[in-house]
């Protein structure tokens, strides 16, 4: 049985990954780089910086400004976005996240949050979700971003947890690459076109039960 459950945020508790996509398309609108939602696939679960680097490449303007520009940028799509969440609630939490956050507790797996996000702790608290979670990954501590696997490396091990013992919950490609190379078994939320047919993917949030997480372990550890 497994032992952790390692939840990204963004897309996966709350839809979040929405307000990013919105900060950033507002930003490369500003830019001239137009941001559409296929583009934003490869955005999702991407640092900040990376993300930038990223639209700007998009837009073949990778070498058009300087490190000040570049930090003035990434802070008014933070700023923005921060604004956006400023209203969050509890009632904003994707269901059967709590029922599952409750499950979890209740069957004494360790609960860690592994978000490249730096405001993930802001957004848990106005979700009053805070206390369910054994551990936040701190993405500023960790060396590399998803797709590098650190961020959920840090999560299992800051709970004594080998991650070939936990599940990753992300709706993002990045994040499937970074639990697959964590060693940690994949559920993917969004569409399998997107993030895989190789892993176990739910449209919905409400599908995330105790029960399927068992059901998608003893399969998955089947397989491998
Ligand atoms: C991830 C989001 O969770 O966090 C990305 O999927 C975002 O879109 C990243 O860029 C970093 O978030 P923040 O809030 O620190 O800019
Ligand atoms: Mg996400």
């Amino acid at each position: 049985m497994f032992k952790a459950v390692l939840f990204d945020l963004d897309g996966v508790i709350t839809d979040s990954a929405e307000y990013h996509f919105l900060a950033w398309k507002k930003l490369g609108d500003e830019l001239g780089i137009p941001i559409d939602r296929a583009f934003n696939e490869q955005l999702k679960g991407v640092s900040r910086e990376d993300s930038l680097r990223r639209i700007l490449a998009l837009g073949d303007k990778k070498n058009d400004y300087s490190a000040e520009a570049f930090a003035i940028f990434a802070k008014r799509k933070n700023d923005n976005y921060v604004e956006t969440i400023q209203t969050v609630t509890p009632n904003d939490v994707y269901p059967g996240i709590l029922e599952l956050l409750k499950e979890l507790k209740a069957k004494k797996v360790k609960i860690a949050l592994a978000s490249a996000s730096k405001n993930g702790p802001f957004l848990l608290e106005r979700m009053m979700l805070m206390n369910y979670f054994d551990l936040i990954a701190d993405p500023t501590k960790v060396a590399a971003g998803k797709p590098a696997p650190d961020i959920f490396v840090a999560a299992a091990e800051g709970m004594g947890i080998d991650p070939k013992e936990a599940i990753g919950i992300e709706d993002a490609q990045a994040g499937i690459q970074a639990i697959k190379a964590a060693g940690a078994l994949p559920i993917g939320v969004g569409e399998a076109e997107v993030l895989g047919t190789d892993i176990a993917v739910v449209e919905n949030t409400s599908e995330l039960t105790f029960a399927y997480l068992s059901d998608v372990w003893n399969k998955g550890q089947k397989e491998g």
